[in-house]
């Protein structure tokens, strides 16, 4: 073989090795092989001095042009992988140090209310968000053709049976009747869950939200030991007295039934979007428990009395930490999420 064709092949066999590598291993290797001291390169350059004079010329023209080009294929490659030398590691370096979560304002809020109650001697109660027509609606005396079914829409579930279909739950109130069939009379529980609602968001109103159900069912139970509730809870959450208005309220479930509004805290009582400009959050809706859920629930209404209520879980956050928009909950946003 002539030097020339020597050359030739060697550049050829240089540039496919180089594109045969996937990543920096075996890239030094294969620079000793062809551009090293010792090298195939350095070989061909010295086989120059035994070809005749005047044909050393070109062949040196050639063999330059062959080491150029071998060589720019190695520097764009050691540009594309890094030089292959990992770099020095200094141990002596800070560590990255762990990122730490901490909870989000609305389970921050259900925890301390879960103590609270606790303390009152309350058990804390879990229900399904899948549920079904009948603890959702039926059971909580709202008859299929009852209009209170339009004030909760929401979304169904293929399954169920015809009468019977599954929802998302629209409020934690189904687990009333639940807990009444589970653990019967006298009972104290709460139950903080995820509710849902087919609903047209804005600064207070969200598909999604959190609730706080609240059932006491005893002997000779009255409102004044709903109100003496409510307020343990507002001055338990807020730490100190807020203004509360009772209106009367109408849930098919409660008799008599009641809306507790707050003093609005995001604004003082002048009007913003989070209390729709009326200086007023409607808060907590309660009442006695109708004699029809305790039936329902497996309780002998003429025996036993019992209040409920359905503390909104999102709000009372958004009041706690003055939070104007109810979309920023389940919004995501660490800017938000990390001001807690
Ligand atoms: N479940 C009702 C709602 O979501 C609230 C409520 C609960 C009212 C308990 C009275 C008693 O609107």
């Amino acid at each position: 073989m002539s030097l020339k064709e020597e050359l030739e092949q060697l550049r050829q066999r240089a540039l496919h090795e180089l594109k045969g590598l996937k990543d920096s291993s075996g890239l030094a290797e294969l620079e000793v092989k062809y551009l090293g001291r010792k090298g195939e390169l350095a070989r061909g350059l010295k086989a120059l001095q035994d070809v005749v004079a005047e044909e050393r010329p070109r062949l040196g023209e050639l063999a330059n042009q062959v080491k150029r080009e071998v060589e720019e294929a190695f520097a764009t490659i050691k540009q594309k992988f890094g030089n292959g030398t990992p770099a020095p590691i200094d141990v002596t370096l800070p560590g990255i140090p762990p990122l730490r979560g901490h909870l989000h304002p609305v389970l921050a809020v259900q925890r301390e209310l879960e103590e609270l109650f606790r303390s009152m001697g309350f058990m804390v109660l879990d229900g399904p968000e899948l549920e079904s027509e009948f603890y959702n609606f039926e059971a909580l005396n709202i008859p299929a053709w009852h209009p209170a079914r339009d004030t909760q829409d929401t979304f169904y579930v293929k399954g169920g049976e015809p009468k019977n279909r599954w929802l998302l739950r629209t409020h934690t109130s189904p687990v009333q009747v639940r807990a009444l069939q589970d653990y019967g009379a006298p009972i104290r529980a709460i139950v903080p869950g995820r509710v849902f609602r087919y609903e047209a968001t804005d600064a207070s109103h969200e598909t999604t939200f959190w609730q706080m159900e609240g059932l006491v069912v005893d002997k000779d139970i009255s409102v004044s030991h709903l109100i003496a509730t409510m307020k343990a809870l507002l001055t338990g959450i807020f730490k100190r007295e807020v203004e509360v208005r009772l209106r009367p309220g109408y849930f098919p479930f409660v008799e008599p039934g009641f809306e507790l509004d707050i003093k609005c805290l995001v604004c003082g009582g002048t009007g913003c979007s989070v209390c729709k400009h009326s200086g007023w959050v409607e808060l907590l809706p309660c009442g006695l428990v109708h004699p029809k859920v305790l039936e329902y629930g497996g309780v002998n209404p003429k025996e036993y009395s019992g209040f409920a209520f359905g503390l909104g879980l999102s709000r009372l956050a958004m009041m706690r930490y003055k939070i104007d928009d109810i979309r920023l909950l389940l919004s995501g946003d660490l800017r938000f999420l990390e001001q807690f």
